[in-house]
């Protein structure tokens, strides 16, 4: 068995909340490259927007404390070089001093998946930034539960039998498995509501095997405050009784609304883009995903294809370039802003609450003229 691991934090952004530093990255590539054929069967650095992502394979299983420990040390060593150039928000996804024997509750995000490598092992890796976990909800859904965008549902008799949903609720801390297609209508019940509900994991019913994972972490409800959206990560693996790479990647042909965006306050369109595209700069977006493909084999990962790279993904970015003009004309409005509840761990209330004494009982007597108000008098 052999352990692929997914770990990302924000440890700073250049310039703002745009990118990663190319001397943030070569510290990381540098701490993977002492650890490739050690603590790790192989390792690569890559990214989202200002999150970076480490994805290793090893046999040391998943929520394994040298793997948490080591991706904790690299985000330690990546916010030194984030501090050394006054990079904006250094550390900011390290919510604790200190490690605990794995990253829960402590800010970095994980998708972590454990499996008996096949003879042709097709993996995709997907990150995104501006956005929070949640936003995987929509593609696993039609991923693994519409034929309407995986025929494989319908003609592969592997696939045919279904996929076992494992959602998370985040508020009240709990789970719940969901067997489609028998439970699909139940399944959408929750994760139509992403900010609450999100799809942790799915499974092959045929197969046994796992066949997603994702990372499922909010900052805000860990710290109790806004502390920057928590841009997921998720892993598929492909082909073979699972979903074709095909239509793993076909739902992000349509650029579906998520939350993040500016001040992580805002929906807007997730824009399927190529690794070099994966920095979000108008309006701190729209949010961004990267696909990364990779051929595992005994547990290497090979170079890594850029699979959003692609000129069939042109009109997505075209629509979500469309969708955010159209979404922008709102401006401070809902629904581009995201609903008060959502809007809780941001800095909104604070302000609110300087006008709370302000406020008085509805008067039901009717509008009537009164003398001008103390400021237009003159
Ligand atoms: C979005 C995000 C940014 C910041 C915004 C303000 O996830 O992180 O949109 O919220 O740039 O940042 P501060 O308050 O740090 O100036
Ligand atoms: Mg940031
Ligand atoms: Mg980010």
């Amino acid at each position: 068995m052999i352990t692929l691991s997914v770990i990302k934090a924000d440890t700073g952004g250049w310039v703002g909340h745009t990118a990663l530093h190319p001397e943030m990255i070569a510290t990381a590539e540098r701490a993977i490259e002492a650890a490739r054929g050690d603590l790790l069967i192989d390792g690569q650095v890559s990214g989202c927007g200002d999150d970076l992502a480490l994805i290793m394979t090893h046999r040391h299983g998943a929520v394994a404390k040298p793997i948490h420990g080591f991706a904790w040390d690299v985000f330690q060593a990546t916010t030194v070089v984030a501090r050394d150039l006054g990079l904006y928000g250094a550390g900011q996804d390290l919510l604790s001093d200190a490690f605990s024997g794995n990253l829960r509750g402590m800010g970095p995000g994980y998708a972590e998946l454990t499996f008996e490598e096949r003879p042709s092992e097709p993996i995709l890796v997907f990150l995104a930034d501006k956005t929070e976990p949640g936003a995987w909800n929509l593609p696993l859904y039609r991923i693994f539960a519409d034929p309407f965008n995986t025929p494989g549902l319908v003609i592969d008799p592997k696939m045919h039998a279904g996929f076992r949903f494992e959602v998370l609720d985040l508020r009240a801390e709990r789970a719940i498995e969901i067997d489609t297609p028998a439970g699909l209508h139940d399944l959408l019940l929750f994760i139509g509501a992403p900010s609450r509900y999100v799809i942790r994991s799915v499974r092959s019913l045929a197969l046994g095997s796992v066949a997603a994972v994702t990372s499922t972490q909010r900052l805000s409800l860990i710290a109790g405050r806004y502390v920057g959206k928590d841009d997921p990560v998720m892993v598929v693996r492909c082909q073979s009784g699972l979903p074709a790479v095909g239509e793993v990647l076909e739902p992000f042909a349509f650029p579906h609304a998520v939350a993040g965006c500016m001040r992580g306050s805002h929906h807007a369109p997730l824009m399927p883009v190529a690794v070099s595209d994966a920095h979000p700069s108008r309006f701190d977006g729209p949010p961004r995903v990267v696909a990364l493909g990779y051929q595992v084999k005994g547990g290497r990962l090979g170079q890594a294809r850029d699979m959003f790279a692609d000129p069939s993904f042109d009109r997505a970015r075209g629509m979500a370039n469309e969708v955010m003009d159209y979404l922008r004309r709102h401006g401070p409005f809902e629904p581009h802003r995201l609903p008060m509840e959502e809007m809780e761990y941001t800095t909104l209330p604070a302000v609110g609450e300087r006008l709370a004494s302000r406020w008085t009982p509805i008067d039901d007597t009717g509008a009537t003229d009164a003398a001008a108000p103390q400021s237009s008098r003159g």
